[in-house]
């Protein structure tokens, strides 16, 4: 049985550290900057945390800039309209996400303004705890830790934890909690940010140029990417299905608005049959016209795989319900794929 490891001198390593090698990125108020008092806006941190819970940051950066010069406050974005925000977040997957999203801003713009405590945060729509502490930590200054599954790598690493993964990962979080430093809990959040970003990365850490692996007893054992230790994965389901791009002579696609619950909810979509495992569902096209099979595309969600028999067929009618580069935007990743391969020369 392992003895509790020492990490009370790791806040002061990963700070000055942080110092010296802090990521430059568009949401953020670097080092120098906080000390001289700045501190980024509630919205701003918000919105990159929630856009970073599924995407690389040069991914979300891109959607961070168009989201904030368009929306510049959470006033702005509560007073969008749903679907010019959806179509926004194409592209960045988990449209129920983007759905919390205008709640939250929503209620927030209702409330006069965001709530200044971890708790407070944590009753919003979409926020849960590691959002809650961020914001609480980023925003505002208060002792409370922003714990992912790249801060959990981390000190899984440091404390070579063997444990059943769910039990480890709560020991964690309050292990990191304990260690939160008073007064600069905002750049020790991010400075572990950036070590599992840049050096404690899942698969070749770089424990060379790392600022604590002095403290880390999976370094000692020789393999720390082995780290963690985590139950094996059932694999993904694999569904099938149809979609069917009509194209109009005018630059148009027949589209429609996928209902606002279940998968991709509320977002553009391209007709098509249900996704089914097993056998692929008969080809059942929405309108009566010269069908070509065009071939597959694969996507992968969450809870499955999937692939589309892609179909095309041309329209003398005008005016289907969408203009090409209005759908090529606004459609969620499985659609855009079919449509590009329906569009390729
Ligand atoms: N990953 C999650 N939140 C992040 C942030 N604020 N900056 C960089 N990477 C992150």
């Amino acid at each position: 049985m392992k003895t509790s490891i020492s990490l009370s001198e790791l806040p002061d390593q990963l700070l000055s550290w942080y110092d010296q090698h802090a990521r430059d990125l568009p949401w953020r108020v670097g080092p120098a900057a906080r000390r001289a008092g700045q501190r980024p806006e509630p919205y701003r941190v918000w919105l990159a945390e929630i856009m970073l819970q599924q995407t690389t940051v040069p991914h979300a950066a891109r959607y961070y800039q168009a989201f904030t010069a368009r929306w510049p406050a959470v006033s702005d974005l509560a007073a969008a309209r749903d679907e010019d925000v959806m179509a926004a977040w194409a592209g960045l997957g988990y449209y129920a996400r983007a759905r919390n999203l205008l709640k939250c801003a929503r209620q927030v713009a209702a409330l006069g303004g965001w709530p200044d405590t971890e708790d407070g945060l944590r009753a919003l729509p979409g926020i849960g705890p590691y959002t809650a502490g961020a914001v609480a930590a980023l925003a505002f200054g208060r002792r409370a830790a922003a714990v992912d599954g790249n801060v959990e790598r981390v000190f899984a690493r440091l404390l070579a934890t063997q444990g059943p993964w769910a039990d480890e990962k709560q020991r964690i979080r309050r292990r990191v909690e304990a260690l939160v430093p008073e007064g600069h809990s905002a750049e020790f959040a991010e400075a572990l940010m950036d070590l599992g970003a840049t050096i404690c990365t899942p698969r070749r850490p770089a424990c060379a140029a790392c600022p604590v692996s002095a403290f880390c007893v999976a370094r000692t054992e020789g393999d720390p990417a082995r780290y963690p230790i985590k139950p094996r994965k059932a694999p993904k389901p694999h569904r099938q299905g149809h979609v069917y791009i009509l194209l109009g002579p005018d630059g148009t696609v027949l589209t429609e608005q996928r209902p606002d619950r279940g998968l991709l909810g509320g977002m553009l979509g391209l007709p098509g049959s249900d996704w089914v495992e097993g056998p692929r569902p008969p080809h059942a096209p929405p309108v009566s016209a010269d069908w070509q099979a065009l071939g597959e595309v694969r996507h992968v969600f969450t809870h499955f795989s999937l692939d589309l028999q892609v179909w095309c067929a041309q329209s003398d009618q005008t005016g289907m319900t969408t203009p090409l580069a209005a759908a090529r935007a606004a459609l969620p990743s499985v659609f855009r794929k079919a449509l590009a391969l329906a569009l390729a020369p």
